[in-house]
């Protein structure tokens, strides 16, 4: 073990966060070499800075003219130069304000300044990196993204088990979760993802589910067992319906108990409809680490950005910067999700009318950015060519029942149109499969 992996090791003994974290993590520390050095000299060395492997001329890094001119607002500094480790501190700091903001019951003393990592997906894998090892179990909703499986299972070797997050009723399955957590927690550890509004049912908990979750959660731990709770935030706002949680989980459990590891994983990609941006954060809270151990734990991770991209983009950072601190993006953001809001709404309105479908029964939803049919009696890949090929309608098929529809990709008067080949199709497929199977069966006898 590395001298400064043992001090990081040393300084986390005792929490939540050290016994959770994977082989990899309790390696990982964040080297007193190029990186460390150069943002010492960025303070102090007024003379000349030849620290970093950057190319300056008059104090300016070198920038290629069709680059400058295409980013008119932005210097050299704000284009080309490399970002820290962790990100563009006043970033960071903006990041952190908003989500104070957005989120009320987070309590600001119990949660770190979120790093930069280069997308959602970049932060997912990173926290994996440093907390889950070969043949351990992470639970999730399920039917779930399906990058956790790349993530979870293909690259870091542990177990993905989905919870059926529906049963048949109006909401979360709450049964089936208790039942996996209990099950996790004979361990001595739970891992779980929560993302919320979710990928691909567009369900975000109501208030009381939320509760019960938080209130489960909290059970285990004081219980003996460690908890860490990643929370995917990335469709984080687009909540449409009263009833519906608001704020991210993570503002409840990130100061919930010594055990609870909370990681709050979230970004301008959806948020802020920057999805190439490649930028987002992630946050962690827990009782249990102080200042020193919350530093550790930063390190380590900065361990994980800087053996893997180094660092995030920089442009998209400062971009970001600006976006944040400047008064036209409340109104216009209001604007793009009460358009969201009317699509929902408008879906919402087709499945209503077509009643109860015998091919499509919609998953709950109320939020982000889509909805999944269950099929019945149709695979949802045969449904999915049936659309694209006579109907040039793309729709995405999971796990062989699920069909997703992204509706915040629909014009708004397309959507009833839209909807209805859909369940028209759907009814037209079940009978010709119905025929086909019926006439294999002839054939046989
Ligand atoms: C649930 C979920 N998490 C993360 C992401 C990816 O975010 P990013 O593009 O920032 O990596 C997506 C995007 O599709 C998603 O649906």
């Amino acid at each position: 073990m590395h001298v400064l992996a043992d001090e990081l090791n040393a300084r986390l003994t005792g929490t939540a966060a050290q016994r959770l974290l994977s082989s990899l993590g309790r390696r990982l520390y964040f080297p007193r070499g190029i990186i460390a050095q150069s943002a010492e000299a960025k303070q102090a060395a007024h003379t000349a800075n030849a620290t970093i492997g950057m190319a300056y001329k008059d104090g300016k890094p070198l920038v290629m003219s069709v680059i400058a001119d295409n980013l008119p607002h932005l210097n050299p500094d704000q284009t080309v130069a490399y970002a820290p480790t962790a990100g563009v501190e006043p970033v960071r700091l903006a990041w952190r304000d908003l989500m104070l903001k957005k989120n009320p019951s987070l309590d600001p003393s119990h949660f770190s300044l979120p790093i930069v990592v280069p997308g959602i997906t970049a932060g997912i894998s990173y926290t994996a990196d440093l907390f889950l090892d070969d043949g351990q179990v992470i639970l999730s909703g399920g039917p779930c993204w399906d990058n956790y499986g790349l993530i979870f299972r293909e690259r870091r070797g542990g177990m993905l088990m989905e919870i059926p997050l529906f049963n048949g009723g109006p909401g979360l399955n709450m049964a089936a979760v208790e039942a996996a957590f209990r099950e996790a927690a004979k361990t001595g550890v739970v891992r779980v993802i929560f993302n919320f509004p979710n990928n691909p049912s567009g369900y975000a908990p109501s208030q009381p589910e939320a509760d019960a979750l938080i209130a489960l959660i909290r059970e285990i731990a004081e219980d003996g067992a460690d908890v860490l709770v990643l929370c995917d935030d990335a469709y984080f706002g687009l909540f449409y319906e009263d009833g519906t949680i608001k704020e991210s989980l993570f503002g409840r459990l990130a100061s919930l108990h010594e055990r609870v590891l909370a990681v709050k994983i979230d970004g301008p990609t959806k948020e802020d409809y920057a999805w190439g941006f490649r930028m987002a954060f992630v946050s962690f809270g827990s009782l249990g680490l102080d200042a020193g151990g919350m530093d550790a734990i930063i390190k380590k991770y900065m361990g994980a950005i800087r053996s893997s991209v180094s660092c995030a983009n920089t442009p998209a950072q400062h971009l970001m910067l600006k976006t944040m601190g400047d008064p036209r993006t409340e109104a216009e953001k209001e604007g793009y999700y009460q358009m969201l809001r009317r699509r929902y709404c408008a879906v919402k309105q087709v499945i209503k009318e077509e009643g109860d479908h015998p091919v499509l029964k919609p998953l709950p939803f109320n939020s982000g950015y889509f909805m999944s049919f269950r099929c019945e009696g149709v695979g949802a890949e045969i449904l999915r060519r049936e659309l694209l090929t006579r109907h040039g309608i793309g729709a995405i098929a999971l796990e062989e029942q699920y069909l997703r529809i992204t509706f915040a990709a629909l014009d708004e008067d397309k959507i009833p149109q839209v909807y209805k080949t859909i369940y028209r199709t759907a009814e037209e497929t079940r009978t010709a499969e119905g025929t086909k199977t019926a006439e294999a069966l002839r054939n046989k006898d």
